[in-house]
């Protein structure tokens, strides 16, 4: 008798699952057993006679796991291949520990594959922003091509890392919806979706931003980023020109580098550690400013943080307590952060100008804006700070922070939500500051603008965290 389980594209492992046990618990042999996919046809057997009733039997803890795995595959042979395992485990309780066993082997071999195209669909997914106009949660569609039936299995890594927004991950088969909270699987053919957006130019900037001619790895970089995900990338299309640029962009970097006469060179680069060593932040008198501060008040977080925040300078809390932006700004910043789902502990929070400028009114002390050549005077430890930190991205709050980071001083209000470049090639997100929408009469407004901004960072740094590395460690 020939039995032939159907396996639909949507909760095949359960399905898979349950005529498993039905036919081994009545000692089915795999030879009588073809699986089939739902939708494929049958073959010379038909849907095959009706499966038994199912017999108690529990199967192996460590093989569950393993069998969610391989249940997504579309490798030929997969199923049975699983079949035919679950059937000897009955026999031989640590078969799955056994490495020299070639079927375990195979089945090892399967969930690899599977892993590593979950792996590309977190690193590889991009979202595009189509909120319409009045809603009041944030929508996102995304388009993927996975190799494997992975939606299921991957959809619980999105929900968790953007539970507060909807989106929607178009594959060709399936369509996976988050809403309002709920998540929904449809099976569905789709054609590919062409997106284009915003973030998308946030990408490119991005990308373009960190490649390196210098450290060009090509191979390394097709196998990280493998050309079959070029198409859906948005930075992807950068690739072929930034590589072709590159021998000529490494010349000209050799060209531009500074051609002092080697003694007078060796005698600056001696005398320069000695200064960075006798000169001290809490004793800087660069400008005027720390004369009439308390303390300098340096930046604060971890030193291997992805993402760094610059604001403008401290003010009274900050200036008393010796830590960045704790005071009201600090919590207009700390509850726009947790909003977008960034973690302020994780990020280096720090300012552009290290000392409070004010000016003395009775008992209080009312802030002053830094100047240019204050904020100039400043960079130095910001430069420091950065050089230490090596973040992924920088936030830059404020027309200050944009300016010390960027040397452009232009109007934030145009600039903010993009990505602009720092002095030493980092990319920076401009944003607005958290004391302007203390202080203005359309604080909502200016809050969503910081708000939107932080959440691309965090879309940013997210992406990075999950895998995207490897695009940046190809290129950079
Ligand atoms: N504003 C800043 O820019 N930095 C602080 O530390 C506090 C307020």
């Amino acid at each position: 008798m020939i039995y032939a389980p159907s396996l639909p594209r949507l909760g095949v492992f359960a399905a898979w699952r349950d005529a498993a046990r039905a036919l081994a618990s009545n000692n089915v042999s795999p030879d009588q057993i073809q699986w089939r996919m739902e939708g494929a046809e049958c073959g010379l057997f038909g849907s095959g006679a009706a499966l038994p009733a199912a017999q108690p039997m529990t199967m192996p803890k460590d093989f569950l796991p393993l069998a969610k795995l391989v249940c997504a595959s579309r490798a030929t042979g997969a199923h049975d291949l699983l079949y035919r395992v679950l059937l000897r485990c009955r026999g031989n309780a640590g078969l799955l520990g056994n490495r020299a066993d070639a079927e375990v082997q195979q089945l090892e071999a399967l969930a690899k594959n599977i892993r590593r195209d979950m792996h590309k669909m977190k690193a590889f997914v991009r979202f595009r922003e189509v909120t319409p106009q009045g809603a009041n949660r944030r929508q996102f569609l995304s388009w993927f091509e996975p190799d494997h039936c992975i939606e299921e299995l991957i959809a619980g890594f999105f929900t968790r890392r953007f539970a507060d927004m909807d989106w929607v991950i178009v594959t060709p088969e399936v369509t996976t919806r988050f809403e309002g909270g709920t998540l929904t699987h449809e099976a569905l053919r789709s054609d590919r979706l062409d997106l284009r957006d915003e973030i998308e130019n946030l990408w490119r900037t991005y990308y373009a931003n960190i490649f390196n001619p210098a450290r060009l790895k090509i191979k390394a970089m097709q196998l990280e980023m493998p050309k079959k995900y070029w198409k859906n990338l948005p930075e992807a299309d950068l690739i072929p020109g930034l590589i072709a640029q590159a021998e000529a962009r490494v010349h000209q970097m050799q060209q531009d580098a500074p051609t002092l006469p080697p003694m007078r060179a060796e005698r600056i680069l001696d005398r320069l550690p000695a200064r960075a060593k006798a000169e001290n932040i809490h004793d800087c008198a660069r400008c005027p400013i720390g004369a009439q501060a308390t303390q300098a008040v340096p930046g604060d977080g971890p030193h291997d943080a992805r993402l760094m925040i610059v604001g403008e300078q401290p003010g009274d809390r900050e200036d008393l307590s010796g830590k960045p932006f704790v005071g009201p700004a600090g919590q207009v910043l700390d509850s726009a952060l947790s909003e977008a789902g960034l973690d302020r502990s994780a990020a280096y929070t720090t300012s552009a100008v290290k000392h409070f400028k004010f000016q003395p009114r009775g008992k209080r002390r009312i802030h002053q804006s830094p100047n240019r050549s204050e904020i100039s005077a400043c960079r130095i430890w910001l430069t420091q700070e950065i050089a230490t930190i090596q973040p992924a991205l920088i936030v830059a709050l404020g027309s200050a922070a944009a300016e010390a980071l960027t040397g452009n001083g232009a109007q934030i209000m145009v600039r903010r939500g993009k990505i602009e470049t720092s002095l030493e090639g980092l990319p920076v997100l401009i944003s607005v500051h958290p004391s302007a929408i203390l202080r203005s009469s359309d604080s909502a407004n200016l809050r969503g603008m910081m708000l939107d901004d932080l959440k691309q960072a965090r879309i940013m740094i997210d992406a990075l965290e999950n895998g995207t590395q490897a695009t940046q460690a190809a290129l950079s």
